[in-house]
């Protein structure tokens, strides 16, 4: 190839957004690329404040979201204006993250159009294609249409080799989610929040899956409710994510109830410093089982089974389940027992070291020079 490759990044989720900014500002410093970005604005409200945090503009803005959205809507969507971008960019290859509608349409589009792929944190596996849905047959796609993957973990790197991925394209590179860290948690950092939250051990949540909608969301929310009142030294933080299926949920179980406060989704910057300053995250998002460790913060899962298994085997995680009474025994068993706390706030986080980003543009350098 004769002067710089042309990079093509889609994504279009909050979480995707924060994972890679870094990726972005890194490949930008380098001379060997030349970097688009497609946003799908798979999310909008909770996308737009991560590009301000990262300073990325978008070259593109698919604009697909729509209050409701199905899996058909977005896919769709996806699918059809990546079709244009392709059309008009015609990069050497593109680049999604993970797991989401946006990743698996980004990547199906790419490769109806015989562009390689390359997949950020590639080879999370539950091997349970209901938990979660639909993000497992996402992301073992995704794979399947991918030419190279970066993989967090040795572990997820053992998952691709397991399914046949050749060990020459596969770089680990442990999670561009904690170079993020060093652009959004400050030593100084105060809010309205945090000054509510004086004095007390406070709990951030966040839940969104589709597969804890309804009852065991509402089961949930109740063991936290029920965890806070009886422990008049703890307090517990949700931004309730836009979903309107979570949003009424969280409201039915927790308005009225003082020491847990909802607010609406946070900005990455006052997120990442609250949960800096947490006593623990109860959550079953994806992303915060990877940063809170890095924030010396202890995880209870709240899933079933979690494609993080390195985090629990470090002991920065711990499984809590899906049901008000697992969600109630791992909460409280963890505010009741301050030694058990220590050693997981202490415990090694497996997911990085804070560059990833170099990594894995040191791995597309690499992959496009022995093309040349
Ligand atoms: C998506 C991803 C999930 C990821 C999550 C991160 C899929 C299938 N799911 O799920 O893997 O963990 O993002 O948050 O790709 N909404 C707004 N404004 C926003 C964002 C969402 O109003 O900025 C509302 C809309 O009504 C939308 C609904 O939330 O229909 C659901 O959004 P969607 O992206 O379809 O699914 P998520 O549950 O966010
Ligand atoms: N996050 C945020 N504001 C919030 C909640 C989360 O900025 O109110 C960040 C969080 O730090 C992480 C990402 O968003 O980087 C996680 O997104 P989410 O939980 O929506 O998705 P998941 O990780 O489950 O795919």
């Amino acid at each position: 190839m004769n002067g710089p490759v042309k990079l093509l990044a889609v994504f279009g989720t909050r979480p995707e957004a924060v994972k890679m900014g870094p990726l972005l500002a890194e490949l930008r410093r380098r001379e060997a690329f030349e970097v688009r970005v497609c946003v799908t604005g798979q999310h909008r409200e909770m996308l737009d404040p991560v590009l301000r945090v990262f300073g990325v503009t978008a070259d593109h803005d698919l604009d697909v979201m729509r209050r409701g959205q199905s899996l058909f809507d977005v896919t769709e969507a996806v699918l059809r204006g990546m079709e244009r971008v392709l059309d008009e960019e015609r990069p050497d290859m593109v680049l999604v993250y993970g797991d989401t509608a946006t990743a698996f349409a980004g990547a199906l589009a790419s490769f109806y159009k015989k562009i390689p792929v390359a997949h950020v944190e590639a080879g999370l596996r539950t091997y349970d294609m209901a938990r979660p849905w639909p993000e497992e047959m996402y992301r073992r796609s995704v794979t399947l249409m991918s030419a190279v993957h970066f993989a967090p973990t040795r572990e997820a790197k053992d998952n691709l080799l397991r399914e046949g991925v050749d060990a020459g394209r596969i770089y680990v590179t442990g999670n561009t989610a904690i170079d993020a860290l060093a652009v959004t948690v400050k030593s100084d950092y105060g809010n309205s929040i945090l000054d509510w939250a004086a004095g007390s051990r406070l709990v951030l949540v966040t839940a969104h899956r589709r597969e804890n909608l309804g009852a065991p969301l509402e089961g949930m929310l109740r063991a936290i409710r029920r965890a806070a009142e009886e422990r008049p030294d703890v307090k517990a933080l949700y931004p309730v994510h836009l979903n309107p299926a979570v949003g009424g949920t969280a409201h039915a179980v927790l308005d009225g109830c003082e020491r847990v406060r909802l607010t609406g989704p946070l900005e990455p910057v006052e997120f990442a410093n609250i949960m800096a300053r947490s006593y623990l995250v109860l959550t079953d998002s994806g992303g915060l089982q990877e940063e809170a460790p890095s924030l010396d913060v202890p995880v209870l899962v709240m899933r079933d089974k979690t494609e993080r298994p390195e985090g629990v085997a470090a002991g920065t995680l711990r499984l809590a389940g899906t049901t008000e009474r697992s969600v109630y025994a791992a909460l409280t068993s963890l505010l009741d027992d301050p030694a058990a706390h220590e050693a997981m706030a202490r415990a090694v986080n497996p997911y990085g070291d804070g560059h990833a980003s170099r990594r894995i543009a040191d791995g597309l350098e690499e992959y496009f020079e022995t093309r040349r």
